[in-house]
């Protein structure tokens, strides 16, 4: 899938929304690493990234050249501050219709709209790949992510008290919540 759109933040400056490629996996992989320690609210620590910089390019190839799954990053000034993501819930017939999304944004970036725009280039581009329902996972705290999910449409279907399991906090409730597209 393809995707490439500038738009202009709230602070006014230019941010571009395009595939992650391979060229930019030094990039995405030390974006992974700041935003997996900013906050507590992903599922994995830095020091569990599965990847290193050559696996980060190659998952950014495939999903550049993929047709039903798609890694968009955001860049300011030449710098990768975020990315966004939607992969397949799975190949069989029963589930094709679903896919997942994920994202993360850089905490110095965050409140001036690189979010909100990420998040809506993934619905359109599941939209466009067919898909049906958009699903993701979301901390009960994690309030800035669950008010801009309910504005874009997402409704929970259910909760799991102890989802997550926080080094620093311990359990964390986790919200499912759905799209229909
Ligand atoms: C959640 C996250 C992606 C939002 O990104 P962002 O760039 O700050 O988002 P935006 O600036 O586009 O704001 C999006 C929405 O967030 C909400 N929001 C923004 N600031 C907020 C605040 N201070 N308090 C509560 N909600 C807030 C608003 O609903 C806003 O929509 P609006 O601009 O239409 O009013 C970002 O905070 C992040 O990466 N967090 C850490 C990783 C994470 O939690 N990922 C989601 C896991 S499920």
């Amino acid at each position: 899938m393809k995707y490439n759109k500038t738009i202009i933040l709230k602070n006014g400056k230019e941010c571009c929304l395009r595939n992650g490629i391979e060229s930019d996996g030094q990039a995405v992989f030390e974006n992974f690493n700041l935003t997996h320690m900013q906050t507590d609210y992903l599922l994995s620590y830095p020091d569990e990234n599965s990847f290193d910089v050559t696996q980060e390019s190659r998952f950014l190839k495939e999903k550049s050249e993929s047709e039903n799954e798609i890694e968009i990053i955001a860049m300011v000034d030449n710098v990768v501050v975020g990315t966004a993501g939607i992969e397949a819930v799975g190949t069989k017939y029963k589930v094709r219709h679903r896919a997942e999304f994920g994202i993360s944004v850089a905490k110095e970036f965050w409140g001036i709209g690189i979010g909100r725009a990420l998040m809506d280039a993934c619905i359109e581009c599941a939209r466009d790949a067919g898909y049906m329902q958009l699903e993701l996972n979301v901390v009960t705290e994690n309030v800035r992510a669950i008010s801009m999910y309910e504005r874009a449409g997402f409704t929970e279907y259910g909760r799991n008290p102890r989802g997550f399991n926080s080094r620093k906090t311990g359990f964390q409730e986790v919200i499912y919540m759905r799209l229909e597209l």
